[in-house]
């Protein structure tokens, strides 16, 4: 079952500063924030722990997922990859509403050299805050988990 208020964070080297204030802003929130790393600052490959994050969402051991790397972009791919997950990256706070309200999100990727921390937590409570619409948009929804175009 998949749990509502649990949510996962992972990033690569570049994001790890701004993971760390998702992490306690989140928690702040009362999400039960399940962080996988990574701890360093190393070098490290942002395929896998977009992979590793979305694994976590896509099994229902977190409802959603919070992932960064410098800029958003690769870690958004990789994660993407893992059948059932749907994963945008957005520097502003209207695509974070509309991804959950559309296009039912269950992942988000900030770019940690794009956006300042202010911005990515309202970009985070925006996606946070936001409920998916259903109707038309469970239909398209739909077709992007294969129900056919
Ligand atoms: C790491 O230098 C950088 O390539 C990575 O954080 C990310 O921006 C890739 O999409």
């Amino acid at each position: 079952m998949t749990q509502t208020k649990r949510i996962v964070l992972s990033s690569d080297h570049a994001a790890i500063d701004l993971r760390r204030a998702v992490a306690d802003h989140i928690a702040a929130k009362g999400w039960d924030v399940v962080d996988i790393g990574p701890t360093t600052i190393e070098s490290t490959h942002y395929p896998l722990h977009g992979k590793a994050a979305a694994e976590k969402v896509a099994s229902g051991d977190c409802a959603l997922g919070i992932i960064l790397c410098g800029t958003g972009q690769g870690i958004m791919m990789a994660a993407n990859k893992v059948p059932g997950i749907r994963c945008g990256v957005c520097s502003d706070t209207f695509s974070a509403e509309m991804i959950r309200q559309h296009n039912d999100a269950n992942m988000l990727s900030i770019g940690a050299r794009v956006v300042g921390e202010g911005l990515a937590l309202k970009i985070v409570d925006a996606f946070l805050d936001a409920t998916f619409e259903g109707g038309r948009h469970a239909t398209r929804v739909g077709m992007i988990e294969g129900a056919g175009v």
